[in-house]
């Protein structure tokens, strides 16, 4: 059984994903980890990568890439918006992807894959495929309190303005853009608490697994 969640920064996926997997036995990929090791290696060879410096860091990801420190800095974030609207940094992470979804680590009989074209591009025939999102001022405030606990400094209107420039970004580039599947269903996260996220998601896997 594969389950593809999508949708933009901070809607809450990466939690929903863990959750899911744990409870139905799944093996889980979080595939912004991806881009993310790739603009991390890119940034590591130059201060501000271009095109060619992304194109091969992607040619060269190296396992343990995706468990680096500092993936998750607004600056990688946004190098790995820049990084994943090229075509030849989107090809040479999709076969990972497939390959995990076909073939799931630790002999598991499953994956759920979270990203922005799982559902669209990586995994297009996923059993169960949900679109989580929530407002951009929800996210944004959910991402300042990851950010607090973390003991960095987060001032709100910049964080906002870092999900909004992110969200256009991802939302309009020519390849993959961030959008729903036609056979997604729409999960708003914004007045939900993480339990009530994790119950709704189970019931659409429950009822599309069933169908
Ligand atoms: O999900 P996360 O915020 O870690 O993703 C970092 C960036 O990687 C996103 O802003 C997006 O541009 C890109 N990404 C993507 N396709 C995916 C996962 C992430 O383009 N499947």
């Amino acid at each position: 059984m594969i389950i593809a969640l999508d949708g933009p920064a901070a809607a809450g996926k990466g939690t929903l994903a863990k959750r899911l997997a744990a409870a139905l036995d799944l093996a889980h990929l979080d595939s912004g980890l991806l881009y993310r090791a790739t603009a991390a290696v890119a940034l590591e060879r130059t201060v501000a990568p271009g095109d060619a410096e992304f194109i091969d860091a992607s040619g060269s990801l190296q396992p343990g890439d995706s468990a680096r420190n500092g993936l998750h800095s607004n600056a990688v974030a946004t190098a790995a918006s820049k990084a994943a609207a090229l075509p030849e940094v989107r090809a040479a992470l999709l076969a990972f992807q497939q390959n995990f979804a076909r073939t799931p680590p630790g002999g598991k009989a499953g994956a759920v894959l979270d990203g922005r074209d799982i559902g669209t591009v990586v995994c297009p025939d996923a059993a169960v495929k949900i679109f989580v999102t929530a407002s951009a001022e929800v996210r944004a405030k959910r991402r300042c309190l990851e950010l607090q606990e973390r003991g960095e400094d987060a001032i709100y209107q910049r964080v906002l303005q870092h999900v909004r420039e992110r969200d256009r970004s991802d939302e309009t580039r020519p390849v993959a853009p961030l959008k729903p599947a036609s056979d997604a269903v729409l999960l708003d996260t914004s007045a939900l608490t993480p339990d009530e996220v994790f119950e709704k998601a189970m019931a659409i896997v429950r009822s599309r697994s069933a169908g």
